[in-house]
């Protein structure tokens, strides 16, 4: 409790030097403009520096006193999600005749293990033109996979894909159907999909520059709790102690705070006020970014997309507005891997919808106990993202991948298609 109160003030007193810097700085830059330019600046934001390398343990470390939950975190989306370019984390085949993508009878991309490691190689008319370097892999794979290619201090996606739900490279998201390769990867890439990178380049210049020694891959414990040097340090230094100290409580945040957390990834598109990586557990996201005003329209109209923003389809949902207690961590357990267990995530449903616990689904009668194992399909359905979309060889359409709406509402088509599927003989005696 006290360090808490120390951090604030402390962070009180960076925030007012903060102020005083960036009006300064502010000043000093609206001297070169007109005025029309000086107004549409203002009002002036603080600018917050994100933490630095040194102030990360690294996951590893906090093996040694949080075993269990280290163990089980290992095997999650968010702790794959991104990865050195090792073979084995990369799903697409590449192997003769499965490791080619044709954009035409003349372009080919084909996947090659050479000696100095793995590459995208592009062929025209059978002539190899360039071969570029996976220097890092982007996804856990339970969608898709996408490939980062490094050049100088840059980093660039890598033109071809992997989509898990065909089993088949494919041409990256959104990209045109020819060999794209100079599309940047950013900070607020990494910022969803890493625990930090560092940036050579100011904060606001892009291109941005980054350090390859210095990047967390994974969306690790610490990308949630904060860098913990001060933690371990601390706890190793003192084992008697029995009590968290240099580290936000997790059970002492507000409902607003766990869900701002999680909305800091999959919130959907918002625009960034201050530089990635300077969020940090406990803040207010509104302090970091402006929601996308269409978006929040799409929202009121059930009609959003992810990649993802179950934040935003979550507060459209009766059970957030109608509750004060509803979290993502109310469903989900924020350190395993639950992706498919259906009863469970229903169980945590009949928490607040079971007899005792109104109201309760109206299909009881008709659906009888069986009604238990799967809340879901009915009411969470799964739907057609428009951002993860892919396009595959000899296809006119890009293939989506299916996502879980998170607006819990009441969709009678779902429910029909729920019923027929159902009434299949799925109990029958093989
Ligand atoms: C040397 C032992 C040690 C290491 C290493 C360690 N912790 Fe802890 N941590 C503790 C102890 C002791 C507590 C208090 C008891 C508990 O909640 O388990 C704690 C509590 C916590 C809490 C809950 C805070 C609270 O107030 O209850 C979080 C979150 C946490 N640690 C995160 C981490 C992360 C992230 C790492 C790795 C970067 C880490 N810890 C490494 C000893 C350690
Ligand atoms: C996706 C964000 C996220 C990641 C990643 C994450 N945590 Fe947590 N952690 C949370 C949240 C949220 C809570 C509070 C859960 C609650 O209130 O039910 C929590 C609670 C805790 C607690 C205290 C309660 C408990 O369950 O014992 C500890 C200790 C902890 N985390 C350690 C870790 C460690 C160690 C890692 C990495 C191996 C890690 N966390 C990774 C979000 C995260
Ligand atoms: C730093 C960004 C970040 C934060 C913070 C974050 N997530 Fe995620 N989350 C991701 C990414 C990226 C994925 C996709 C990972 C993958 O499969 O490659 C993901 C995937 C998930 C999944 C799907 C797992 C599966 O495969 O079924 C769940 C559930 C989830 N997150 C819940 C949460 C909750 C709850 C919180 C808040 C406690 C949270 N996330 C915070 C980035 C984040
Ligand atoms: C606002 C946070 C955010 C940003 C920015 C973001 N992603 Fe994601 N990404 C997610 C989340 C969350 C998921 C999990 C799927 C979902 O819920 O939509 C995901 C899923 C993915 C997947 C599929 C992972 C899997 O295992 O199925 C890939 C690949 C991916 N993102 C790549 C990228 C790349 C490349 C960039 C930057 C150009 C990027 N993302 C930017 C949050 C983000
Ligand atoms: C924290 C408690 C809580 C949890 C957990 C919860 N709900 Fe709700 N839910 C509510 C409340 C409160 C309402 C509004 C009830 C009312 O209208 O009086 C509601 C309403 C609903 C409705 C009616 C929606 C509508 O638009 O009419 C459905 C359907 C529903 N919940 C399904 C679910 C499912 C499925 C789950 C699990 C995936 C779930 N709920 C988890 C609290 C919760
Ligand atoms: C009422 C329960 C409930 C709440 C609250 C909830 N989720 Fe989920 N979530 C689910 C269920 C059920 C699934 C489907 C799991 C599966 O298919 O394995 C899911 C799936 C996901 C997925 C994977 C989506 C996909 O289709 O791959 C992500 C990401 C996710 N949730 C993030 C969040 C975040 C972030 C929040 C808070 C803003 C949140 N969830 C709140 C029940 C919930
Ligand atoms: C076969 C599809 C199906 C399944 C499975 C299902 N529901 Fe429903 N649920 C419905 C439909 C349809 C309605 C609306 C019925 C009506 O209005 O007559 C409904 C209504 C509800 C309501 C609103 C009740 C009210 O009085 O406003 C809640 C809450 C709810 N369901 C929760 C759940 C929970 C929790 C589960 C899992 C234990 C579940 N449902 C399983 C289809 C389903």
């Amino acid at each position: 409790m006290i360090s808490i109160v120390r951090r604030r003030s402390v962070r009180v007193v960076l925030l007012i030097v903060l102020i005083v810097f960036g009006l300064t700085k502010c000043i000093d830059k609206n001297s070169n403009k007109s005025d029309a330019e000086a107004i549409s600046d203002s009002p002036a934001t603080p600018q917050l520096h994100a933490p630095s390398y040194s102030q990360f343990a690294g996951g590893g470390k906090c093996a040694g006193c949080h075993k269990d939950i280290y163990e089980d975190h290992k095997k999650t989306g968010h702790f794959l999600t991104s990865r050195p370019p090792d073979p084995a984390y990369i799903l697409g085949s590449f192997k003769e005749g499965k490791n080619r993508y044709d954009y035409n009878p003349s372009l080919v991309v084909v996947m090659e293990k050479r000696d100095s490691g793995l590459y995208q190689v592009v062929y025209f008319k059978g002539e190899e033109k360039v071969a570029l370097p996976f220097n890092m892999v982007v996804g856990s794979g339970t969608k898709g996979q996408t490939f980062v290619h490094q050049k100088g201090n840059r980093l660039y996606q890598l033109p071809i894909s992997y989509f898990s739900e065909a089993d088949q490279w494919s041409n990256s998201p959104g990209f045109p159907s020819r060999v794209l390769f100079d599309r940047p990867i950013t900070t607020r890439c990494l910022e969803c999909h890493a625990t930090f990178a560092e940036t050579i380049t100011p904060p606001g210049q892009e291109p941005e520059e980054f350090n390859d020694k210095k990047i967390i891959y994974g969306v690790d414990c610490e990308r949630c709790h904060g860098p913990a040097v001060e933690h371990v340090e601390f706890h190793t230094a003192n084992p008697g102690e029995v009590r968290g100290k240099h580290i936000q409580d997790p059970s002492a945040l507000t409902r607003q705070q766990i869900v701002d957390l999680c909305a800091l990834c999959h919130g959907g598109k918002m625009d960034k006020i201050q530089p990635s990586f300077t969020f940090t557990a406990g803040d207010k996201l509104s302090d970091f970014f402006i929601p996308d005003s269409l978006q929040a329209l799409a929202v009121n109209l059930g009609n959003v997309d992810v990649h993802g923003n179950q934040n935003g389809l979550l507060k459209a949902s009766k059970c957030y507005t109608m509750s004060s207690t509803l979290t993502c961590v109310s469903c989900h357990n924020p350190h395993k891997n639950e992706r498919g267990s259906l009863a469970v995530f229903s169980q945590r449903c009949m928490g607040c919808h079971s007899a005792g616990h109104e109201p309760i689904c109206k299909m009881t009668g008709k659906l009888g106990s069986s009604i238990t194992s799967n809340c879901i399909d009915c009411h969470m359905p799964k739907q057609v993202s428009r951002a993860i979309a892919l396009q595959m060889p000899g296809e006119d359409v890009p293939r989506a991948a299916l996502i879980r709406s998170h607006f819990i509402s009441i969709y009678p088509d779902e429910t029909s298609k729920f019923l027929r599927s159902s009434e299949k003989p799925l109990a029958k005696p093989k």
